[in-house]
């Protein structure tokens, strides 16, 4: 059977902001360090920044970038990180059980953004696990304001002269979780969560502020934790956070073609959480979401072999280093139309992480850095899912998940370019093994051309890149797609993830 659905650009769902397109670098393991930073390797500037990293994260198409974590900013002092390398101090990372050598901090990392190009901006967190109001405003002045302060002028004695103008910043990371250095109840972080945020804006009322949602939708504080912060913080910050991650479970490919199912429920419940404690304080305010951390991570495998050899402090170990599958990066596709169907409220979102850690992007120490499976969906959902988002309700035959009933085979969205009238649809056959008929008809559309589709797909769901074969995994042309009188109709190959492009 044949799936369906109607575009029209009259019903639309919102536009989709460039943040929806950011990633994340956190200090652990070689994310940083023979991630993005290697002195020493061939490729590496001036900086110590890999230029053949630097790169590919331009290919990729990233935006915002979230620093320095996750778990390790909860017990991150920021002061170790700035000034002469040479005197910056060596920590426990207690987060990752790791050495933190401080030999990259605040100033690399606004350089490495910098040289991402004019489309990256930073987004900073702030450590509320051991620290709080004091530490954060510190921190601020230390990056924003021009000169003539303390804090300022030792930035600019520090050689950076111009302030960094971070924008975005996180409060605090996954503060819900009991794994958190410094976890704390919902009431807790909503206080502190809502004084750190008045007091940064008594620096600068401009400033867009993140407060910690739930670390996933199954922890048994969601919706409550959501809804106790924002009594608090409402009024005070901008965005509530959300993060998940996804894996295949006891060989369940069918549910795990379905994460986006639980993914969009998550949006949806957050949305009306907010909403909730909106109407609740009688605002006209409006609280977007920031999705801050999502991917596929095979985080039980993770969680075993930590608990079979906890590490003794080591410096940039190989951490999280999933090597992804055809597979995986279907169901990463997925992920993405989830987020581009809720561009209305979600507004900033980023890739956990961008290298080496859960990554599009893996490296070798001294060596090569190659694109990932999932690199491919991400570099083209940057680069053509930029625009309005139609509103796409699908029509699809189903198949039954263990997790989630019976579900639509066909996960799609469109995104279509106000300027040009260019249309592209992003579309993913979750079927493990049928080809699925689509048909778009196309109402008001300015578009005579099929420019091209592109498919992501492999006879060996378990294809992956690797250092020895990097280029294994690679999107390829579909054939048999056709554009006549309004009507788009194309086969979607058995687990794929396709890029339709209308002109
Ligand atoms: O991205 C890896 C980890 O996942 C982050 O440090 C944390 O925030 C989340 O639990």
């Amino acid at each position: 059977r044949t799936a369906r659905f109607t575009l029209d650009p009259a019903f639309t769902v919102g536009d989709v902001s460039p943040r929806l397109f950011g990633s994340f670098v956190e200090h652990l393991g070689r994310c940083v360090y023979t991630g993005i930073f290697e002195p020493g390797h061939p490729a590496a500037d001036e900086s110590g920044l890999r230029t053949d990293v630097l790169e590919l994260i331009r290919e990729l198409g990233v935006t915002a970038v979230r620093y320095p974590g996750g778990n390790f900013v909860s017990g991150y002092k920021w002061e170790d990180g700035v000034g002469p390398a040479e005197q910056r101090p060596r920590r426990l990372d207690l987060a990752w059980r790791s050495t933190e050598t401080n030999r990259f901090g605040l100033s690399e990392y606004i350089g490495f953004v910098k040289k991402i190009g004019p489309q990256a901006e930073p987004m900073l967190a702030v450590n509320l696990g051991t620290r709080g109001v004091a530490e954060a405003l510190e921190l601020q002045e230390y990056a924003n304001h021009p000169a003539g302060t303390e804090l300022a002028d030792r930035r600019v004695a520090h050689g950076d002269k111009d302030p960094f103008g971070i924008r975005l910043w996180c409060l605090g990371n996954e503060m819900d979780g009991p794994w958190q250095t410094g976890h704390k109840t919902a009431h807790e972080y909503g206080r502190l969560a809502a004084e750190t945020a008045r007091a940064m804006r008594q620096i600068d009322p401009s400033v867009e502020l993140v407060a910690c949602g739930s670390s996933n939708q199954s922890m048994p504080t969601f919706a409550a934790w959501e809804a106790t912060v924002l009594q608090e913080a409402y009024e005070a910050v901008d965005y509530i956070s959300l993060h998940a991650y996804y894996e295949e479970t006891e060989g369940d490919r069918d549910s795990f073609l379905a994460s986006a199912v639980d993914m969009e429920s998550f949006i949806e419940n957050v949305v009306a959480t907010c909403d909730h404690v909106g109407a609740r304080l009688k605002s006209p305010k409006r609280i977007n979401l920031s999705f801050d951390e999502w991917n596929v991570w095979y985080m039980s495998r993770f969680q075993e072999e930590s608990e079979a050899n906890p590490l003794e402090w080591p410096e940039a170990p190989r951490l999280l280093e999933d090597n992804y599958s055809v597979t995986d990066a279907v169901v990463f596709g997925s992920l993405l139309i989830a987020l581009l169907r809720h561009a209305d409220r979600v507004t900033v979102a980023c890739l956990a992480q961008l290298v080496n850690v859960i990554a599009p992007i893996m490296t070798e120490p001294g060596g090569a850095a190659w694109r990932q499976t999932t690199f491919f969906p991400f570099a083209q959902a940057s680069r053509y899912g930029r625009g309005q988002v139609l509103d796409v309700r699908v029509e699809s035959p189903t198949y039954d998940t263990a997790k989630y009933g019976a579900i639509a085979l066909l996960h799609a969205t469109a995104v279509r370019d106000p300027q040009s009238g260019a249309v592209t649809v992003f579309a993913v056959n979750r079927s493990q093994t049928k080809a699925l008929p689509l048909e778009v008809s196309l109402h008001g559309l300015d578009v005579t051309e099929l420019v091209e589709h592109s498919a992501l797909s492999d006879a060996d769901p378990e294809a992956r890149n690797t250092l020895d074969e990097p280029d294994r995994v690679t999107p390829h042309p579909a054939e048999g797609t056709s554009l006549r009188a309004g009507v788009l109709e194309a086969v979607l190959e058995p687990m794929s993830w396709n890029v339709i492009r209308l002109a």
